[in-house]
């Protein structure tokens, strides 16, 4: 391969430790494989929690090319995804006959520095562009004719002959998105959506849930499981502004692993764990009712589950 002088931005794609694969994660996984097979971008779109970046870390670590990974941000603009001018490229010319004669010469063409996107185009790597509604929809219109004509549009400025570059047949694209976030604020991001392959994602299934606790938290799997009722629970209960995911389980298994304690034998610290990181993870303004309200579903499922 042609050295890529951008290799910084490259992840190599490896498999991520402590990853579970349960049949719901299997399931997932090869749809998501045969769409990519059949030349398809996937878009993993759900609430916040349900896995979406971890499997498309994962659905790229199987694809086995480097990985080149975009946050989406308000803030960016064409040229950040692309590719921009920076600074000046400098010539430094030594004098071989007279070796204290150190010349420098300025090379007055700006410098292109290729970016991320660029770069996954060219070599034909795995991009993964996580939460990318957060983008604005003009800095992501250069990726429609990326998906759709397999082209990029090059700016000009970039240098080279042809003002597009065609895109390698090894490239693939993920994309995730949390459709909460979504409503009404980038509803012309619609065209890019319609040239990739959404699938939607909920919460875990209830085996994943105790799966990825055990995982995280090394707590046996009776412990897991008391935990992932409680959330669920609560989740089921519907009375939460926000759902409690399974970062919630995580947060209090790797908390009750740290106490070294059991639910059973905690004297309460337990029920007062749980009711503190399911009341904080559930609302986002923090009132107070809500808060008293959340606590006392949590206190009962306690008491019913552990
Ligand atoms: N298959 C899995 N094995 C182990 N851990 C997992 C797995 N899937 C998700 N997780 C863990 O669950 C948590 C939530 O997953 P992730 O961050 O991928 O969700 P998300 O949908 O991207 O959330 P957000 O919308 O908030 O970004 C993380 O702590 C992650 O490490
Ligand atoms: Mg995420």
């Amino acid at each position: 391969m042609a050295a890529v002088e951008e290799m910084t931005t490259v992840l190599e794609p490896s498999p991520l430790s402590d990853f579970v694969e349960t049949k719901y994660v299997k399931d997932v996984t090869n749809r998501t494989l045969s769409y990519i097979k059949a030349g398809f971008p996937v878009h993993f779109r759900g609430p916040s929690g349900t896995g979406k970046t971890t499997l498309a870390m994962h659905v790229a670590s199987k694809i086995k090319r480097p990985v080149v990974m975009i946050h989406g941000d308000e803030e960016f603009t064409t040229s950040d995804l692309v590719g921009g001018e920076h600074g000046y490229r400098f010539k430094k010319v030594v004098d071989r006959f007279v070796s204290r004669v150190l010349k420098v010469e300025e090379d007055l063409v700006k410098r292109w520095v290729d970016n991320r996107l660029t770069v996954a185009c060219k070599y034909g790597f795995t991009l993964i562009y996580d939460e990318f509604t957060r983008s604005r929809p003009e800095a992501n219109n250069i990726l429609l004719s990326i998906l759709q004509e397999k082209m990029m549009d090059l700016p000009v400025g970039r240098g080279g002959e042809e003002p597009y570059l065609k895109v390698d047949p090894d490239f693939t694209a993920i994309f995730t998105s949390n459709p909460e976030e979504y409503a009404g604020v980038h509803r012309s991001q619609d065209a890019l959506r319609d040239r990739m392959i959404t699938m939607d994602l909920d919460h875990f299934d209830y085996d994943t849930e105790i799966g990825i606790t055990k995982a995280k938290s090394k707590l046996s799997e009776n412990h897991a499981e008391k935990i992932v009722n409680i959330v669920r629970g609560l989740r089921e209960s519907g009375k939460c502004e926000y759902a409690p995911t399974v970062r919630g389980c995580i947060m209090i298994a790797k908390t009750l692993k740290v106490q070294g304690t059991t639910p059973a034998k905690s004297n309460g610290s337990f029920s007062a764990m749980c009711q503190d990181i399911l009341a904080s993870e559930t609302s986002r303004v923090g009132s107070k009712t809500n808060q008293d309200r959340v606590k006392g579903i949590v206190k009962e499922l306690v008491k019913k589950y552990s």
